[in-house]
């Protein structure tokens, strides 16, 4: 699901206070912090012009990658959740994406250490209307946690920020909080999947049950020098095209993620994890099973061809 317009609006009105010249600088010293400054525990975003630059750039990638995994997860899963708990929400563009997937979910906290990330988004949900009960809270640690237990907790684009030394404490926090389905999502970026493997690693070993992308809870088949990532396209604003110095009116935002479980759970089938090879007879898939990695080809007679070529990286082939 794409950001809807209106939201784009919203955050592009409340950025009208500065200049383009203001607004593209911010962006671009965002990029360069987060190119060279991660894993450290800095502060990234700070200023009121950075939380806007931020919103107008990194908003709608954020939430489509969201709204992307969500159609990943198996609905019986989520389709009754009432409660999110969303950690380093920034703006809220996972809360967010959340909320409109899931039309049960009745309450949000979110958890955010900037002050301007969090007047950006209360400023988005006020002026979008939207009805369910949402409570920020604006602090750097998990305060009175057990409060929080959360049918869904979500953690996006947040663990790269976090200092090395914290990550493992940070993890186990936000798994004791989980009542049944823990979502981390990282840039697509070698060092993004890095953290997203020794996450997987760490709940695997805390009885998690993986939902996706991987289909076993065995250890992690792919090549060292490979790295498990997706792609969702979304469109830009003419506002996010200027920021960005953007020539195409879209941009293809890349995520390695993890979905676990806290209730038994088996993913059975095959994730498609590259872009399909569509020959006339037959179509070559990339995929992660129960066998690990494997190259599959579904040919004209298989009873699965017409299914298959529908299928993109990151959908599931059934078995
Ligand atoms: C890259 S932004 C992502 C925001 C949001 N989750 C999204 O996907 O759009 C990371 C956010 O995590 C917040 N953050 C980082 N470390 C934090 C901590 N220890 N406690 C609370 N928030 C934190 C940052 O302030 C920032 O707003």
């Amino acid at each position: 699901m794409e950001l809807n317009i209106d939201i784009k609006n919203i955050i592009e009105e409340y950025s009208s206070c500065f200049s383009n010249k203001e607004l593209i600088k911010a962006s671009n010293d965002i990029s360069s912090k987060y190119l060279n400054n991660t894993s450290n525990g800095n502060r990234m975003v700070t200023s009121k012009l950075q939380a806007c630059a931020y919103g107008i750039t990194r908003f709608p990638a954020t939430y489509k990658a969201l709204s992307t995994i969500l159609e990943w997860i198996d609905p019986t899963l989520i389709n009754e959740s009432k409660t999110l708990l969303d950690f380093g929400a920034g703006s809220g563009a996972s809360t967010l994406a959340v909320l409109d997937s899931i039309s049960s979910i009745e309450k949000a906290v979110l958890i955010e250490r900037e002050a301007e990330m969090i007047n950006l988004g209360k400023h988005i949900f006020n002026a979008a209307s939207y009805s369910q009960s949402i409570q920020y809270f604006n602090t750097n640690e998990l305060i009175n946690s057990l409060k929080y237990k959360s049918d869904i907790v979500v953690a996006s684009y947040v663990f790269n920020e976090i200092d090395n030394n914290e990550k493992t404490k940070l993890l186990s926090t936000l798994y004791s909080l989980t009542e049944n389905i823990l979502i981390i999502v990282e840039p697509g970026t070698k060092n993004g999947f890095e953290n997203i493997k020794n996450i997987r690693n760490e709940l695997i070993d805390n009885k998690g049950y993986i939902v996706c992308p991987c289909c076993h809870n065995e250890s992690c088949k792919l090549d060292n020098e490979d790295w498990c990532h997706f792609t969702c396209r979304l469109s830009r604003s003419k506002k996010h095209m200027l920021l960005k110095d953007a020539v195409v009116p879209f941009e293809d935002e890349k995520f390695s993620y993890i979905v676990v479980s806290k209730n038994e759970y088996n993913t059975n089938g095959n994730r498609i994890i590259r872009h399909p090879i569509i020959e006339p007879k037959k179509i070559l898939l990339k995929v992660c099973n129960k066998n690990g990695i494997e190259q599959i080809v579904v040919t004209k007679n298989n009873p699965k061809f017409k299914v298959a070529r529908k299928l993109n990286s990151g959908d599931l082939l059934n078995n």
